[in-house]
């Protein structure tokens, strides 16, 4: 067998030099593809054009909430030869009012530099933190400087302690409570000593779940502390001004006597319970009778019971009816930001509330300091929101405006 020579010669004859200048396979299919798909699309767009479509402007696909709007370009944007204008706010507050934040703002930005569209399924509400530090890194108002923290960057160190908690302030609220005595386990209860619970005393609303209800006397207090005014009557005075329990009791009194005009004569011990009084003559009739019993279920209720938990004064002399103090209890303490107590349900009232057990003084503030929120509301993964929006409103809503609709079914459905 003739061996095959394998001269350098032969084998550069065996190599097209000019392989570079023709294309063959798939190079060349890769051109002619490249070609037609470039003419394609450009006949495409022609047409679209031609058409009038919106089609070949599609930036994304736009929030959950406006999904309803996918093709309906149109609603949020002007066609000027092509969709390169973005919303004006007019569009926007054809559907929806966003009303302003401060009406001492220096300038107001545009809906659309806050609520970013065509990012695809998030809230649209779910704005950037620098959508607020525009203004309030360096807060300006139409009249100069605010008295509010001017230099918030993030919700860091730069964010200030809530207003509720700077020093020196105290809890306003006038009905006495002593935490630490009624959280103590094995107190006194209406029949059993019993451990008492945050929840016994605190509830989330039902309508709105995010507050607390402010506490009641009738549902948080009364089993234990009943309002007794005479040791021949079991029922409570009912808890209300002093004149309405005064005419209550007098009432019962009355009707007491005139059914047992035996007892008239009878004198009563002094009640244990009651500051020290001089003794009483037996009554000679029903009326000295009732006066005796009013003077001791009065010494008994004002100067014992509603004084329990009431700062209770007598501003028109010892001998008249006393005036309970309004009992201003605190119903928001972060007016300017929101919270929610369903969000937090997973964690213990005390985790928060560190100083509720302690706490001997109505005075005492209970509300937790932007630290304890800052552990988890932080920025970065593995941690919650830490965004501006998540804690506060922008639009004051109580500005806002009704929208008269302008759109029919058929514009938005089909
Ligand atoms: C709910 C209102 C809304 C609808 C509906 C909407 N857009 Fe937009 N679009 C916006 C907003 C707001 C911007 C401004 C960009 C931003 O900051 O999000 C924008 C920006 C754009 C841009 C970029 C413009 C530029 O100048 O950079 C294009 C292109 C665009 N939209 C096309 C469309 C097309 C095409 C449709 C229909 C398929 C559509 N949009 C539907 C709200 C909307
Ligand atoms: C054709 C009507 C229509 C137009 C125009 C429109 N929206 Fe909406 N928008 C809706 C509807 C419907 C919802 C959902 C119901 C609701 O929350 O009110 C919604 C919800 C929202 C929400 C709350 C939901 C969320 O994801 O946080 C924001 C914020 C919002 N729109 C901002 C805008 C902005 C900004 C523009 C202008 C660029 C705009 N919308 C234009 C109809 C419209
Ligand atoms: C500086 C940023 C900012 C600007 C500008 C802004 N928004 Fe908002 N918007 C927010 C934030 C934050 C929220 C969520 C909290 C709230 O309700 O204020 C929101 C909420 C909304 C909502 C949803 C209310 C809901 O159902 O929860 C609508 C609708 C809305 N904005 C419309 C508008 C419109 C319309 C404009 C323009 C006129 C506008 N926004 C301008 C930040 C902004
Ligand atoms: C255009 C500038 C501007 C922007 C943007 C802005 N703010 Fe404000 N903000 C103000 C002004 C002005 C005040 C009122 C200051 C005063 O009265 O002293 C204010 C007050 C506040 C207050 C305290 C008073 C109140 O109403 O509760 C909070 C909280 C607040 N802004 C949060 C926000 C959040 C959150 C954002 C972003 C979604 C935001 N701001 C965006 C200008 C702005
Ligand atoms: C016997 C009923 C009762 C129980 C039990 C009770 N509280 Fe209270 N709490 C009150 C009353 C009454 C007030 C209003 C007077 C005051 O401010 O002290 C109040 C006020 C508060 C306040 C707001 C006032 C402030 O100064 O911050 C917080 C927070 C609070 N309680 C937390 C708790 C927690 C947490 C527990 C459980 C560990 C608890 N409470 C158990 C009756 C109770
Ligand atoms: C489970 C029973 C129970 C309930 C419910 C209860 N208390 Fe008491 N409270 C007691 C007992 C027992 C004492 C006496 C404790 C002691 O001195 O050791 C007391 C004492 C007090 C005192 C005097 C405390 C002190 O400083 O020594 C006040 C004030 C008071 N309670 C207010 C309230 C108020 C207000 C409520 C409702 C929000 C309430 N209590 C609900 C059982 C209760
Ligand atoms: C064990 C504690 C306790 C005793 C005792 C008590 N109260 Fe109260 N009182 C409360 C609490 C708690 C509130 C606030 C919530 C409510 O209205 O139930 C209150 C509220 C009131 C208010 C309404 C105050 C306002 O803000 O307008 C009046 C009036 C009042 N009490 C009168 C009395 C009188 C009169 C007595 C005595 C006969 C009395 N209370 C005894 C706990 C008590
Ligand atoms: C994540 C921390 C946190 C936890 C957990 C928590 N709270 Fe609060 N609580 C707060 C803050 C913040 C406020 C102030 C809210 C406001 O009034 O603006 C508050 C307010 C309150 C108030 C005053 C009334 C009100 O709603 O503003 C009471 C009472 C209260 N909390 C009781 C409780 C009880 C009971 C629990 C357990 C079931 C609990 N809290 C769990 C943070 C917490
Ligand atoms: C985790 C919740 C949370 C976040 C996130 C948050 N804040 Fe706050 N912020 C609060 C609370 C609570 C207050 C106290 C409100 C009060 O005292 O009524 C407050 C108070 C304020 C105040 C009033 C300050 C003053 O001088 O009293 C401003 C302004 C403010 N925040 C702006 C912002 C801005 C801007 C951001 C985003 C960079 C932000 N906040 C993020 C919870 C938050
Ligand atoms: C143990 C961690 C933890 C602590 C401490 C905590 N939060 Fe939260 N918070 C969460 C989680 C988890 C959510 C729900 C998920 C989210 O929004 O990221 C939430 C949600 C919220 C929301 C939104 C509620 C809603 O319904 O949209 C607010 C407002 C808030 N927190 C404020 C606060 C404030 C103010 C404090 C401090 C007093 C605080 N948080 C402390 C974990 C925490």
């Amino acid at each position: 067998m003739a061996g095959r020579t394998r001269t350098t010669k032969k084998l550069a004859q065996r190599i097209n030099l000019n392989y570079f200048k023709t294309l063959g396979g798939i190079p060349r299919w890769r051109r002619i593809l490249s070609g037609v798909f470039v003419i394609a699309g450009l006949a495409w767009l022609g047409w679209q054009a031609l058409a009038g479509s919106p089609k070949p402007y599609n930036a994304g696909p736009l929030a959950h909430a406006h999904a309803l709007l996918g093709q309906k370009c149109g609603v949020c944007h002007v066609f000027e030869a092509s969709y390169r204008r973005s919303a004006t706010d007019q569009a926007c507050l054809a559907c929806h009012d966003g009303p302003i934040h401060h009406a001492d703002q220096t300038f107001t930005p545009s809906c659309s530099s806050c609520h970013v569209e065509h990012q695809g399924a998030f809230r649209l509400a779910s704005t950037s933190t620098a959508a607020c530090t525009q203004c309030h890194a360096d807060l300006k108002t139409t009249h100069g400087t605010s008295k509010l923290a001017s230099n918030i960057r993030g919700f860091d160190g730069s964010h200030p302690e809530f207003a509720a908690l700077r020093q020196g302030l105290t809890d306003p609220g006038t009905i006495k409570l002593n935490h630490h005595v009624h959280l103590k386990d094995g107190l006194l209860g209406p029949n059993d000593p019993v451990q008492l619970q945050c929840a016994d005393c605190h509830r989330r609303d039902s309508l709105d779940r995010s507050y607390m209800q402010p506490v009641n006397y009738e549902k948080h207090c009364a089993a234990c502390h009943p309002l007794q005014f005479d040791r021949r009557f079991s029922e409570s005075a009912p808890h209300k001004e002093p004149k309405v329990v005064y005419d209550f009791v007098f009432a019962k009194l009355t009707e007491y006597i005139a059914a047992h005009p035996a007892e008239i004569p009878l004198v009563d011990e002094p009640d244990k319970r009651l500051p020290t009084r001089p003794p009483q003559p037996p009554a000679r009739n029903a009326a000295e009778w009732v006066q005796q019993r009013m003077a001791d279920a009065q010494l008994l209720l004002w100067r014992k019971s509603c004084k329990e938990c009431h700062s209770v004064s007598y501003p028109n002399g010892r001998g008249s009816l006393p005036v309970v103090a309004k009992a201003a209890i605190t119903t928001r303490w972060l007016p300017h930001a929101t919270f929610d107590h369903e969000a937090h349900q997973m964690l213990q009232c005390v985790s928060c509330h560190v100083k509720a057990n302690e706490s001997r003084e109505t005075s005492d503030v209970l509300i937790p300091g932007i630290q304890t929120c800052q552990q988890c509301h932080r920025t970065g993964q593995d941690a919650a929101e830490a965004r501006c929006f998540e804690c506060h409103t922008y639009h004051d809503w109580s500005k806002g405006k009704a929208v008269a609709g302008k759109y029919r079914v058929k514009q938005l459905a089909e």
